[in-house]
């Protein structure tokens, strides 16, 4: 059966399918406290304070709101270590959704990613995939892996109307596997909604291909489905093919082109775990020793059992595409309105967020001096908003020391899930305005304490120069005593 995706093409606003019957109070903090928080911070916006931020769009993880009956089955969830129903609730619910005959539950994504790298990744392998994803490509170097990343062209280009720039292309797998050969090749992995480059889809028939070539030489097709809401719903409304096909249908048919699914219940399911979905036994059995060494027994793997039964409801809730169309919907809007003004965004509108292109935003910043990073410092003080940076500081510098530059510089502006109003969108892009009005003034950073491993989370940095103050003080100027 079809679903109708015709009412909210004819909205000229997004139209929220929900309504909020549970709210947070927000505080706008004025810009002086602003100063002193992002640099207590060290400009890292990881090591912000909740408490100083008003809108927090660093992330969708963990951060989406939950469902009335999400919240409600947290109640009725079988609390026990072993052999919790709540668990079988879930293993059940993921059955039905994709079909694979084994479940084994992981406390987060990057537990799932930790465990495949370790089973199937050995000291010089090669993984192709679409794009990497930071904690994916830190847990296959940590096995003395690599990962090669094989995309079109365009997906790099900021500005571009490839509906699924998440596409790997078959012929530069060939080529891979001729180069590397089946045995330096533990598995391929392909990204739904691929984060990095701007939460953009991979198309299911580009999928299909990549599969076909992966049963050609019997390599595993690994599917992190973490982002898989909004690639869904991207094939649903981009993919001529599948226009017709049901959310429930397109799921089954991308899990039936893959041989392991592994996600982030922070993001997919809108609640907070993970989980791997196979049929081999083989490799379950590999993967499954490994569950009560790094995670918790095999009932719950790290998650609480409050958690996994809101997963079982968000995902169910998953196969409406009513519910999941929101995030994408927010972000074209939020994408539209800035492309309308001439901010440099990625274009076209991906999942997740709206990303801003740094590399043109803060031209005059060189890349050594992480312009994702300073537009993101930037960005706290203009509005209490607070984004990720996405480029040079996400990077990990190469064995040597030199910096590896970013292909991208991106600031991601998340919107978690059914968390914001229009009215903040519109705050949101009111001061990035002002901010690319007054770009000239944006300075670069440096680090002060840099971690060798994910150095973003933890690391601190400091301006270049005395930047922030003249932001601050033109920012004053322009807006008075206002916040
Ligand atoms: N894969 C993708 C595509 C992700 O976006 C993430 C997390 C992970 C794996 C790891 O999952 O956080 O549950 O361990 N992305 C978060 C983000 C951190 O903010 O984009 P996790």
């Amino acid at each position: 059966m079809s679903e109708e995706i015709t009412f909210y093409k004819c909205a000229t606003v997004p139209l929220e399918m929900h309504r909020a019957r549970i709210v947070q109070k927000l505080e706008l903090k004025p810009v002086e406290e602003r100063v002193r928080a992002i640099t207590e911070a060290g400009n890292n916006t990881f090591l912000l304070q909740n408490k100083d931020i008003f809108l927090d769009m660093l992330t969708d993880s963990g951060t989406n709101a939950m469902s009335d009956r999400q919240l409600g089955a947290t109640m009725v969830a079988d609390d026990s270590y072993a052999g919790s129903t709540t668990h079988e609730r879930l293993e059940t619910t993921l059955r039905d959704i994709f079909g694979k005959e084994y479940f084994l539950p992981a406390h987060q994504g990057r537990a799932c990613e930790h465990l495949l790298a370790k089973v199937f990744v050995k000291e010089g392998d090669i993984v192709p995939m679409n794009y990497h994803f930071t904690t994916t490509k830190a847990h296959i170097t940590l096995q003395g892996g690599e990962v090669t990343e094989l995309y079109y062209p365009d997906a790099l280009d900021v500005e571009s109307a490839n509906p699924f720039k998440g596409n790997m292309p078959p012929e530069a797998l060939r080529e891979a596997i001729a180069t590397y050969g089946v045995d330096g090749i533990p598995f391929v992995r392909m990204e739904a909604g691929t984060n990095l480059i701007g939460g953009q889809p991979f198309s299911l028939e580009n999928l299909k291909e990549i599969y076909a070539i992966c049963r050609e030489h019997h390599l595993p097709l690994v599917l992190d489905a973490s982002l898989l809401a909004d690639n869904l719903y991207f094939i649903k409304v981009r993919e001529d093919a599948y226009k017709d096909a049901t959310i429930r249908e397109i799921t089954r048919e991308i899990a039936d082109n893959t041989d392991i699914i592994y996600f982030s219940a922070r993001k997919l399911g809108h609640a907070r775990g993970g989980g791997m979905c196979l049929n081999d036994r083989d490799t379950y059995l590999k993967l499954r020793e490994l569950i009560p060494v790094y995670e918790g027994f095999l009932t719950y793997g790290g998650m609480s059992i409050r958690e996994i039964e809101a997963i079982a409801i968000g995902l169910e809730e998953t196969m409406d595409l009513h519910m999941i169309n929101q995030g994408p919907l927010f972000t074209e809007y939020m994408v539209d309105e800035l492309v309308k003004r001439g901010i440099p965004v990625v274009t076209p509108a991906g999942g997740l967020g709206c990303h801003l292109d740094a590399m043109q935003f803060v031209s005059h910043v060189p890349q050594h001096e992480y312009p994702a990073g300073a537009l993101a410092a930037a960005m706290y003080l203009a509005g209490g908003i607070r984004g990720m940076e996405r480029g040079t500081l996400s990077e990990q510098r190469e064995a040597d020391g030199t910096e590896r530059l970013a292909d991208l510089e991106l600031l991601r502006l998340a919107l978690p899930r059914r968390v914001f109003t229009l009215s903040q969108v519109q705050y949101a892009i009111d001061r990035i305005c002002w901010l690319y009005e007054n770009r000239e003034l944006i300075g670069g950073l440096t680090f002060v304490e840099e971690p060798s491993k994910l150095r973003f989370f933890l690391g601190k940095l400091a301006p270049v120069s005395d930047w922030q103050d003249k932001l601050v003080a033109k920012f004053r100027t322009d807006f008075g005593d206002s916040l």
